[in-house]
C-alpha cells in the first residue's frame, strides 16, 4: 500500500512561515512514528497568482481533489488588494472549498490550562472552555446568486445572496449533530429566524435532522445573541452549528477565547472518499497576518494543531493526535510564548521556529 498523501499549500505572508514548522513535524512524524507521508507542495493565493496569474490553477484543484489531505497556511495581504476580485488570493481558497465540496468546517476553541490567564476574558469565563463551532462552508451569503456591483439609476449597488437549500442544512447539521454525540451531547443552532426567511428554513431542517438525534440536546439561538453568550458564558456550549457568515465572525470570536487568533485550528470536511475518510483539507483560521509576516513573530500553533486534527480525521492517529496537543499543552505550560501570547512582563518572547523547536523537543521527550 502506498504511503497517506498530503498536499501542502502555504499561500502567503506567515502561511509559509508556520507552514515549516508543521512540515518539521510531518518529519518527525515520519522518522519516530512511522507515520510516512507522501508530501507534495504547491502554491495557492497571492503566490498562485504571481507565478500564474491565478489565485489557484486546474493542475493544483486536480492534485487537491486526489491526496488524503490537504493543509493550508493562509492566503492573501496588501499587495493584492488592487486586483480584480475574480483573481483575488482568497478566492484560490474560495474555489478549493467549493470544489472539494467541504461543507463541515470544523472549528475548535479550547483554551489552554496555561493560558486561562492571558485572554482578554475573565480566568474563570474561559479556563477549562472546550467547545466547537460547525460552520457551513459551500454556499449561504459566499456563494449565492446573484450577486455583483450593478449600475441602478444613477447609482451602484452592491449585491450578495443569502441562500441554503434543506439538502445543504441537512447535511451539515448531520455533521454537527455526529459530533454531539462523540461529545457532550449538546448542541446549539445559531442563525437569524427573526429577521431571515433562510433562518426559518435552518431552524425547521436542523429541528428535523434532530429527531435522529434524541439523545443530543438541541437548541437554537439567534446569532447576535449567540455572540453576546460566548462572551458571556462560553462554557454554556459544547457544540455550535451555524451558517457560512455567522461562522466566520463566530470562529475569531471564539479564538479571542483562547488566548490568540495564532492558536484556532480548523478541519474542513466533506463526504467520505472511497477510503471511507472525508475528503479534507486542514488550516488554522487565521489569516495572512500581513502586520507580522517575515519577523519570524508568527505562531505557528494553529497550523500545528490543524495537523493534528488531520492525524484525527484523516489519518486515523488520534493517539498521535493527543501526543501532538500534549506536546503543545507542555511548551505552553513551559512558559513559551510567541509575542501574540504575551502580555506579562519579563517573559521574552521565542520565535515561530523557536517555538517550533521547543514542540518538537516536547514530542521527543514523549517517546
Ligand atoms: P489575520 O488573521 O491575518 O490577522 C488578524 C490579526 O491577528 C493581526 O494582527 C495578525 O498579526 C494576528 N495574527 C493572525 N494570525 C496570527 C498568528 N499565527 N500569530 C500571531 N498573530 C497572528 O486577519 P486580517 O488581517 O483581517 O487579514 C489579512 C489577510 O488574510 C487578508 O487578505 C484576509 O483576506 C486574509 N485571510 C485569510 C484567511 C485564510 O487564508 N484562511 C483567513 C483570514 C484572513
Ligand atoms: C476564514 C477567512 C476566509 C473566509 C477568507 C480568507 C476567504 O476569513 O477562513 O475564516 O471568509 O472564510
Ligand atoms: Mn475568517
Amino acid at each position: 500500500m502506498s504511503n497517506p498523501s498530503i498536499l501542502i499549500l502555504p499561500g502567503d505572508g506567515i502561511g509559509p512561515e508556520v507552514m515549516t514548522q508543521v512540515r518539521r513535524i510531518i518529519d518527525w512524524f515520519g522518522e519516530k512514528r512511522g507515520l510516512v507521508f507522501d508530501v507534495s507542495e504547491d502554491l495557492v493565493g497571492g503566490a498562485a497568482y504571481d507565478a500564474h496569474g491565478t489565485p489557484l490553477t486546474d493542475e493544483t484543484m486536480a492534485k487537491a481533489q486526489a491526496v488524503d489531505a490537504v493543509l493550508l497556511g493562509a492566503v492573501g495581504g496588501p499587495k493584492y488588494d488592487v486586483l480584480d476580485f475574480s483573481v483575488k488570493p482568497e478566492r484560490g481558497l474560495l474555489r478549493l472549498r467549493k470544489e472539494m465540496d467541504l461543507y463541515a468546517n470544523l472549528r475548535p476553541a479550547q483554551c489552554f490550562d496555561a493560558l486561562a490567564d492571558f485572554s482578554s476574558l475573565k480566568t474563570e469565563v474561559v479556563s477549562g472552555l472546550d467547545i466547537v463551532i460547525v460552520r457551513e462552508l459551500t454556499s449561504g451569503i459566499y456563494f449565492g446568486e446573484p450577486r455583483g456591483i450593478i449600475e441602478e439609476g444613477n447609482e451602484r449597488v452592491g449585491i450578495n445572496t443569502q441562500r441554503y437549500t434543506e439538502s445543504e442544512i441537512d447535511r451539515v447539521a448531520r455533521s454537527a449533530f455526529e459530533l454531539a454525540m462523540r461529545r457532550d451531547k449538546k448542541l446549539c443552532s445559531m442563525e437569524k429566524a427573526n429577521v431571515m426567511e433562510s433562518g426559518v428554513l435552518w431552524r425547521q431542517v436542523v429541528t428535523e435532522v434532530g429527531k435522529d438525534y434524541p439523545e443530543v440536546e438541541l437548541t437554537h439561538m439567534y446569532a447576535d445573541a449567540g455572540a453576546m453568550q460566548l462572551t458571556r458564558w462560553p462554557k454554556q456550549f459544547d457544540v455550535i452549528v451555524t451558517d457560512n457568515l455567522f461562522g466566520d465572525m463566530l470562529s475569531d470570536l471564539a479564538a479571542m477565547l483562547t488566548g490568540s487568533l495564532g492558536m484556532l485550528p480548523s478541519a474542513s470536511l466533506g463526504a467520505p472518499m472511497a477510503n471511507g475518510r472525508p475528503k479534507a483539507l486542514y488550516e488554522p483560521v487565521h489569516g495572512s497576518a500581513p502586520d507580522i509576516a517575515g519577523q519570524g513573530k508568527a505562531n505557528p500553533i494553529a497550523c500545528i494543531l490543524s495537523f493534528a486534527m488531520a492525524l484525527r480525521y484523516s489519518f486515523d492517529a488520534g493517539e498521535e493526535a493527543d501526543r501532538l496537543e500534549a506536546s503543545i499543552e507542555t511548551v505552553l505550560a513551559e512558559g513559551l510564548r510567541t509575542p501574540d501570547l504575551l502580555g506579562e512582563e519579563g517573559v521574552a518572547p521565542v520565535t515561530t521556529e523557536g517555538m517550533g523547536d521547543a514542540i518538537l523537543a516536547a514530542l521527543e521527550a514523549s517517546l
